[in-house]
């Protein structure tokens, strides 16, 4: 069986691409931001990336019914979650979070799946969708994944809410746990001996971090940005080896490689717009281990004869208030 998914605030396609290669069947995916559609569209021929406002939930939910996906992914944009969770209730980009949550708790999904930074967790918009998906009737399965132990050589912490209308909560907990890999994947694992370097510069957040990293390590979280190593760096007592005159900063293309883009996926576009795009992306090999994961559970309920489809969940449902409305005198 092959589920139709349809892809929110899809970006270049780091989670579409997993999902595809798990075996999903995409249908549509969305974002409105050009530069990232125009990576998007370069790479997905078969389905279209439509530019929608996603806080325009009216707007969603017509999509929606027009695609009629049976599982909706997105990963709703993070920028403004503070670890303090203050910002979300300015109306900043948080607020997508919950037009996201309301739209799919709307729509029905048999399943769905929210991705979000690991720092979401302590935001209010978070709770709230929270508190929208269970009122919606959906289990939830919230986990916090390491790319590095999913298959990608990057530490890259996100966290997962993956919710199955009418099921019961925690339902992915244990396939989620059982795939992981005990060592973090390094760079050398991933490219066999095909990296031209040992070690390389990434600019750090602040100069009280180390800059230099090895290939024996898995890389550090792949940002939107991309600098040179800067005149004058002085260096860090955290860094392996001093900076010499072959060590440089990764290329754009490493940088997508390491996010588990394949080699042949295309970045058109500026250096800078390129640059965030595979940033923000989630690693292909990450969304692919929780497809996979996912699409195993289906599976297994599907073989068992359980797989309930959102118009039976209601007949279920109608069924119950049919016997409570006639068990009234
Ligand atoms: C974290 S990135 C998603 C990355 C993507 N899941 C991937 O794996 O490549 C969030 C995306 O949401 C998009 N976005 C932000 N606000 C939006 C809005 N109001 N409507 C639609 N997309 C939006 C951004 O342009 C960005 O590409």
């Amino acid at each position: 069986m092959s589920l139709k998914v349809a892809d929110f605030f899809a970006g270049g396609g780091g989670l579409s691409l997993g999902f595809q290669q798990a075996g999903f069947n995409m249908v549509c995916a969305v974002e409105n931001w050009q530069p990232a559609l125009a990576v998007y569209r370069a790479n997905f021929l078969e389905h279209p990336a439509i530019s929608i406002d996603l806080s325009n939930e009216f707007e969603a939910l017509r999509l929606l019914d027009e695609f009629k996906p049976d599982v909706v992914v997105g990963g709703p944009p993070c920028q403004d979650f503070s670890s303090a969770g203050k910002r979300d209730e300015a109306g900043g980009r948080a607020s997508l979070t919950i037009n996201y949550a309301n739209v799919i708790s709307n729509y029905r999904p048999i399943f769905f799946v929210m991705e979000n930074v690991a720092r979401a967790a302590n935001s209010k918009a978070y709770r709230v969708a929270l508190d929208i998906f269970k009122r919606a009737n959906y289990g939830l399965t919230i986990r916090l994944l390491d790319a590095a132990h999913c298959g990608a050589p990057q530490t890259r912490k996100r966290l997962f809410v993956i919710g199955q209308l009418g099921g019961r909560d925690g339902f992915l907990d244990n396939s989620l746990a059982s795939g992981l890999s005990d060592q973090p994947m390094t760079l050398r694992q991933y490219f066999k001996n095909c990296l031209p370097f040992d070690h390389y510069y990434r600019h750090p957040r602040s100069y009280a971090r180390r800059a230099v990293f090895s290939i024996d390590e898995p890389s550090p979280t792949i940002r939107g940005v991309n600098r040179p190593i800067p005149k004058g760096y002085l260096g860090h007592a955290g860094d392996p080896v001093p900076i010499g005159p072959n060590m440089r900063s990764l290329t754009t293309q490493e940088r997508a490689l390491i996010q588990t883009f394949p080699l042949d996926f295309q970045l058109p576009g500026s250096k800078s717009d390129v640059e965030q795009v595979i940033g923000n992306a989630v690693p292909v090999k990450l969304a692919e281990y929780v497809a996979r994961r996912l699409i195993s559970y289906i599976q297994a309920l599907d073989n068992q004869g359980e797989l309930l489809m959102p118009c039976q969940l209601f007949e279920s449902k109608s069924k119950t208030a049919t016997k409570y409305f006639a068990s009234i005198p």
